[in-house]
């Protein structure tokens, strides 16, 4: 993290997971437990159909609320679609993009550009992944596939727009597995993005983007991983669920930075 040029922000992804009325519960818990300090931004993206509840369980609260997918198009014949102004119009502030588990339904660089531009375009905060499969890492074309996804995905993203993109890289073999990426790891990646960004922008624009980590993110290994000068927050599935665990997380942003 650093604090000083770019925001902490501490994302949960529920996936599928959790109804309306769990919702509500689990944030009625949550508020009670939430720390004071406002060290990092929090965001939690939920089902669509648990949005509702959200937005109002967390209307007084640091906490925004995020979609977990959106569709480019603004309106029309895309039956079970969400575009993005009825996210924003719901109360969301935030949408997951391109997470790797939509990627394997078929989700293409293309469409994850077409949707960071949509939301960025609506006024959300597009949450872009991007990510590696095991036999990419071992076949040492990890930094070769995370620049091109980074690449594809922010294609046409204005100067003035790309700081309000935050990125995630999640890789694929640490997505729900237990197996994180080591702090070395994961930093390396991290690092190696924002030098993408600093290409393809500036090196303030570099500077000021947030790029978060996720993959078996936990309360017990949050704390290295955010110590990472290039790790600026984390997006949490499994973690995010269990009010407890996800508060850890979020104290554990709260540490001194680079
Ligand atoms: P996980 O999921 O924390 O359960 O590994 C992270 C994600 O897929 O966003």
């Amino acid at each position: 993290m650093n604090r000083k040029y770019r925001k902490t922000v501490i994302a949960g992804n529920w996936k599928m997971n959790k109804t309306p009325s769990e919702t509500k519960e689990f944030m009625a818990q949550l508020k009670t437990i939430m720390p004071k300090g406002r060290w990092c931004d929090i965001a939690l993206c939920v089902p669509a159909v648990c949005i509702p509840a959200a937005v109002r369980a967390m209307r007084e609260t640091r906490v925004g609320i995020g979609a977990e997918n959106c569709n480019a198009n603004a309106s029309g014949a895309y039956t079970g679609e969400i575009a993005t102004n009825m996210l924003v119009d719901a109360g969301c502030k935030y949408v997951i993009i391109g997470h790797s588990e939509r990627r394997a339904m078929g989700e293409t660089d293309a469409d994850v550009n077409a949707k960071v531009l949509a939301a960025l375009e609506a006024g959300l905060t597009p949450i872009m992944c991007c990510g590696e499969s095991l036999e990419q890492r071992e076949a040492g074309i990890t930094d070769e596939w995370i620049a091109m996804q980074i690449k594809l995905g922010l294609q046409g993203v204005a100067e003035d727009k790309i700081r309000k993109v935050i990125i995630a890289y999640e890789p694929i073999w640490a997505i729900g597995t237990g197996r994180t990426a080591t702090p070395e790891q994961a930093e390396e990646v991290c690092e190696n993005i924002r030098t993408v960004v600093r290409k393809l922008y500036s090196s303030k624009h570099a500077r000021a983007i947030s790029i978060l980590y996720g993959g078996s993110m936990n309360e017990k290994n949050a704390f290295e991983l955010l110590a990472q000068p290039d790790i600026d927050g984390g997006l949490i599935g499994g973690a995010s669920l269990v009010p407890e665990k996800f508060v850890k997380i979020i104290e554990a942003a709260n540490q001194p930075t680079v």
